[in-house]
């Protein structure tokens, strides 16, 4: 059951698509305090709070503050409050609680989830106007899939976006991509997709490519496609601001971009250094930006990647004169240490600034809406650009996107990385924490920049994170300009590496299949324990293990130097422990904590007992994975999977006719139209 409660006058945010009624009466559960609003709720010793999408700290929500405000979160860190989304549904769970809640709110939401007071939640909106959604149902996956239903079906990719896909921040030539497919290619390191960062382009302009670099830009396409690869550029919110740019000069004639109140164009610096932003939010001028996507589909692009869209913004003109005013009255002067770390913090202080965000507005649904009321939809908008684009230029096929801000509403358009995590031990478990939270709020395509992107990797960091990236559905490793270099190819460990991408693409059928399902289905593919285990005590605790699909779970390694690492089984599970595609064990373990060992080169998957798992012979690409020939694996006698397929490129998602049920009897695995082969453990 869903109803909502509208304060002041909410904003038409697009995230919710089905009809929800306003109700009178008193919001469920919270108390409201209408000045604010503020949403107040007791908290029982024992409740949990899931949700809230990409973010810091637990699975648990509970025990910090949040700020719901788009930002570029470049080095977070346990006590940021805000990251590049805003991704407003919680799930309350305890004793005598169970429901979900929406706060549709585009502007800035703070989440008091016990931080202040640790016996209390707080929700404090700082723009009052908005629709709450209380949800209730009989489990946490009931109140999900509510929700995902109101908010519409999730963003859905090609297969090949699936595969492996190698990044970085500096590559900046067309001989320089071609020797990083080149350098997989003949190691056997399988590979589908190169991401194309800024460097691409001519001073930083959108739709652009350095001529001189990129001297044909369809000819490189077109050979890389001969090689099975894909590369999928960089495209940034703000575009430069330069006379004769075309994209400039149209925006300009047009009025596309955004506002100062006064009418004159709003401009802040980005790559490019003085830019201007196109506002999304006005449908005119999101139709006109996502149209030039056009420009490089036409070589022959597949995929883009959206970035600094909350929008991040390095200074404005008039924050660093103000800056410079402030500094050259320190000159000369005997400061005292707080004015000597005012004057420093000064220059430190000129990016993202408050005051910056409330100088410009949007054209939005007809009327002027200053930015910092709905600074969430703003990379939202630009995703939805995009993917409106890519529909119009070619409707029947699926294009990969995946954007850096969003919102609930993008995850329709999009998928989303999360964001530029740090070469830390910490980040990795950080990103597994994630991916419940994100899934839970629609985000299903998704996945962390493997190795991590600030700071130095090591050689065993990068094998570990490619160890949880298996799994997601997004496996991108990505690295920041002038960090060690990160492809697999630079590593002595690159064998092992390579061993354990060869396990993803191995499980390519049974990651795609859960992945349709759950995104079809409107459920998490990544979820609690707790999900799963309800009456589990222990289970509703774990943090550091996820549930993967209807049949696994994963509890990867995420500490240097250890070889194996403890695990809770909330049943009987079978262990399958991977060295490679070809090379695993298969251990059947009971209920119960459990210390499993895993060296260096290895990575465990756990399989529920009495489920079975289809596994690939894997392949270099994904179009090389046979996804008709299979070994089930599990620890069955009686059992049945049911595999989704499809042809990868289509946008016909029917559930029942793409799937097929393979049956497990007496240990036999039977499917229609598929080779199986069995590596069951009879129960
Ligand atoms: C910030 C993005 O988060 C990162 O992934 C990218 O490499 C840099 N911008 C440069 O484009």
């Amino acid at each position: 059951m869903i109803r909502r409660y509208d304060f002041g006058m909410p904003m038409e945010t697009g995230a919710v698509v089905e009809t929800v009624s306003p109700s009178q009466g008193d919001v469920p559960f919270f108390t409201v305090d209408k000045l604010g609003p503020r949403f107040s709720l007791a908290l029982g010793a024992d409740d949990v709070i899931f949700g809230l999408g990409e973010n810091v700290r637990g699975i648990n929500k509970r025990g910090h503050i949040y700020r719901s405000w788009n930002s570029d979160e470049f080095a977070h860190h346990e006590n940021t409050r805000s990251l590049y989304a805003s991704h407003n549904f919680l799930l309350f769970y305890g004793e005598d609680k169970l429901f979900g809640a929406f706060f549709d709110d585009p502007g800035a939401l703070e989440f008091d989830l016990g931080y202040t007071d640790a016996r209390q939640a707080v929700i404090t909106s700082e723009n009052g106007d908005l629709s709450l959604y209380i949800i209730q149902g009989d489990s946490l996956t009931d109140i999900v899939e509510q929700f995902r239903k109101i908010i519409g079906v999730s963003y859905i990719p090609p297969k090949w976006a699936f595969g492996y896909i190698q990044s970085r921040w500096g590559y900046a030539s067309d001989a320089e991509l071609r020797k990083v497919v080149k350098e997989h290619r003949e190691r056997h390191i399988p590979l589908d997709g190169v991401c194309v960062d800024i460097d691409y382009m001519q001073d930083y302009k959108d739709f652009t490519w350095k001529p001189e670099s990129f001297p044909d830009m369809t000819q490189l396409n077109q050979d890389m496609k001969q090689e099975h690869i894909r590369l999928i550029p960089i495209i940034d919110a703000g575009v430069k601001e330069q006379e004769g740019y075309f994209l400039y000069d149209e925006g300009v004639e047009k009025g596309y971009f955004c506002k100062k109140e006064d009418g004159s164009n709003f401009i802040g610096a980005v790559w490019p250094g003085r830019s201007l932003f196109p506002d999304f939010l006005n449908d005119d001028a999101r139709r006109w930006f996502g149209e030039k996507y056009r420009l490089l589909l036409e070589t022959g692009i597949e995929g883009f990647w959206n970035d600094m869209n909350e929008p991040a913004l390095f200074y404005t003109p008039e924050g660093l004169e103000k800056a410079f005013d402030e500094a050259e009255k320190a000159r000369g002067q005997n400061l005292g240490i707080d004015a000597f770390f005012a004057l420093k913090d000064i220059f430190g202080q000129v990016a993202n600034k408050p005051e910056d965000y409330r100088s410009f507005w949007h054209d939005f649904g007809g009327k002027k809406v200053r930015h910092d009321k709905v600074h969430n939809l703003y990379g939202y908008f630009m995703t939805r650009s995009a993917a409106e684009g890519m529909e119009a230029y070619n409707p029947d096929k699926r294009h990969l996107l995946f954007s850096r801000a969003s919102y609930v509403g993008a995850h329709r358009y999009g998928g989303v990385w999360q964001g530029d995590n740090t070469s830390w031990w910490s980040h990795l478990l950080m990103n597994l924490k994630m991916l419940p939270s994100l899934n839970m709020c629609g985000f299903m395509y998704t996945g962390a920049d493997l190795g991590g992107f600030s700071n130095n990797t090591t050689e065993d960091l990068l094998l570990r994170w490619l160890q949880l990236g298996v799994f997601t559905p997004l496996m991108r490793n990505h690295a920041a300009l002038g960090t060690r270099e990160q492809e697999i190819y630079r590593f002595g460990m690159q064998e092992d590496m390579k061993n354990i991408l060869t396990v993803r693409y191995a499980l390519l059928p049974y990651l795609y299949s859960e992945f349709m399902k759950a995104t079809l289905g409107g459920k998490c593919m990544f979820r609690p324990l707790a999900f799963d285990y309800p009456g589990d005590k222990r289970a509703l605790r774990v943090e550091d293990q996820v549930m993967l699909g209807s049949e696994c779970m994963i509890a990867p390694v995420y500490e240097q130097n250890a070889r194996g690492r403890y695990v809770y089984l909330p049943e009987d599970m079978l262990l399958v422990r991977f060295r490679s595609a070809a090379d695993y064990d298969l251990v059947p373990m009971e209920k119960g904590n459990h210390w499993i060992d895993l060296q260096l080169n290895e990575m465990p998957l756990f399989i529920r007992k009495g489920c079975i798992i289809p596994l690939s012979r894997g392949g270099e690409w994904v179009d090389d994975v046979d996804f008709r020939s299979l070994t089930m694996l599990g620890w069955a006698d009686e059992a049945a999977y049911a595999l989704y397929d499809d042809d990868g490129m289509g946008k016909n998602y029917d559930l029942e006719k793409n799937t097929r049920v393979i049956t497990l009897r007496g240990g036999e695995a039977v499917g229609d139209g598929l080779t199986l082969k069995n590596a069951v453990l009879k129960a």
